[in-house]
């Protein structure tokens, strides 16, 4: 049942070409410029005209939201906020019925998150949810909402789900900035073109950059320590990419937006200390250039995902991973597979047990 692969995580990786594809089915129809998904189509005016957007989720479905949080403000221009759902539900938070809650959950079981839904909806808010597992507990006490139609996903740490969230929320963000009119025709129309060709690209990256993460997994098995940073959309990236080493090889990481660098963790920079930097060609690329810079000149080992034909950042890193280009808003769904990759063979050097990592449930049913 696992298809050939050592593990369920890394068949559910390879699978990501297919579980986006799947995610856009039907609903992606970039020829006729449309975005067909029942769910949003049916409350649209009640997502349009929400005065705030509050989405809620844990660990890797939190990091999905603030993503979704880039997206939904560059593109529909409503206000987000993104909380984990743990402590929303504690915190006595202001929420009436003119905001919508989007709750985001792989499991759709998970305890802190039902918990957060039922207070949103005491207090008159309306809740989509996104869930991967279909008639879960969420997907059936939310108002409305969206299956991501990842597939099953068996491995404790989320990977294509992850990813699914990530195509889901993107046709969220278009389609509303379509319908209230802030992303004009043709923003839009290069939107879904970019969309839909990302399926593909994933699969490009699944093709070419395994040896070269096998050898950073090499290098670096015996590491106490990572940094992972990213700006822009990539910083969420980066806070996954940390979640993902910690669960699965035990090894203490920490994501960070790049310029936060400078008000603290430089500290810790030393030459010892392997730093992933998620650097493609978009957003404020030249400041991500900097940040390589401040970072070599306290000999920190640099890890660098680039695009493909980079020279900047390919001349300091010491170990760099292509991926393909794309906008900035889809990035994020690139960079993550070796990330995902890397988490994975550092686990396998380090002979952790990665499809069940000690400690953790594939689905948080505990306060
Ligand atoms: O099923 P959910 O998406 O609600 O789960 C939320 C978190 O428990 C989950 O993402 C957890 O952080 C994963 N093990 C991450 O890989």
């Amino acid at each position: 049942e696992k298809g050939g692969y050592e593990h369920f995580m890394l068949k559910e990786i390879f699978e990501q070409p297919k579980s986006i594809l799947d995610t856009m089915r039907g609903r992606l129809l970039a020829d006729e410029g449309i975005i067909k998904m029942a769910g949003i189509w049916d409350h649209l005016e009640r997502l349009t005209n929400a005065e705030r957007i509050i989405i809620i989720a844990c660990g890797t479905s939190w990091h999905a939201g603030l993503i979704g949080e880039y997206l939904i403000e560059e593109f529909a221009r409503v206000p987000v906020e993104v909380e984990y759902a743990s402590e929303f539900r504690y915190r006595n938070p202001i929420i009436s019925s003119k905001d919508v809650v989007i709750a985001i959950s792989q499991s759709g079981e998970t305890a802190d998150t039902m918990a957060a839904i039922k207070l949103a909806k005491e207090k008159g808010a309306f809740v989509f949810g996104i869930c991967n597992v279909v008639d879960s507990s969420i997907s059936r006490y939310t108002d409305a909402g969206a299956y991501t139609h990842a597939g099953p996903e068996i491995g404790v740490a989320s990977t294509k789900a992850f990813t699914a969230q990530l195509t889901i929320l993107s046709l969220i963000a278009i389609k509303l900035g379509n319908h209230n009119g802030n992303l004009g025709k043709a923003d839009f129309m290069r939107l879904i073109t970019e969309l839909e060709a990302i399926p593909k690209k994933v699969e490009d990256v699944l093709k070419t950059v395994d040896e070269a993460v096998k050898t950073i997994a090499k290098k670096f098995a015996d590491a106490t320590n990572f940094l992972y940073l990213g700006r822009g959309y990539n910083f969420p990236a980066a806070l996954e990419g940390a979640l993902k080493l910690k669960e699965i090889s035990y090894i203490h990481a920490e994501g960070y937006p790049a310029a936060e660098m400078k008000h603290g963790p430089i500290a810790l920079i030393d030459e010892n200390m392997p730093i992933v930097i998620i650097a493609p060609k978009v957003g404020h690329y030249d400041k991500i250039v900097s940040n390589v810079q401040e970072i070599k000149a306290r000999k920190g080992q640099v890890i660098a995902i680039i695009n493909k034909g980079d020279t900047q950042v390919a001349a300091m890193a010491d170990y760099i991973i292509e991926i393909p280009e794309t906008s900035e808003c889809f990035s994020p769904i690139l960079a993550s597979v070796p990330l995902q990759l890397l988490s994975y063979y550092i686990a396998v050097e380090r002979g952790a047990n990665v499809d069940q990592p000690r400690n953790l449930a594939k689905s948080v049913t505990v306060e």
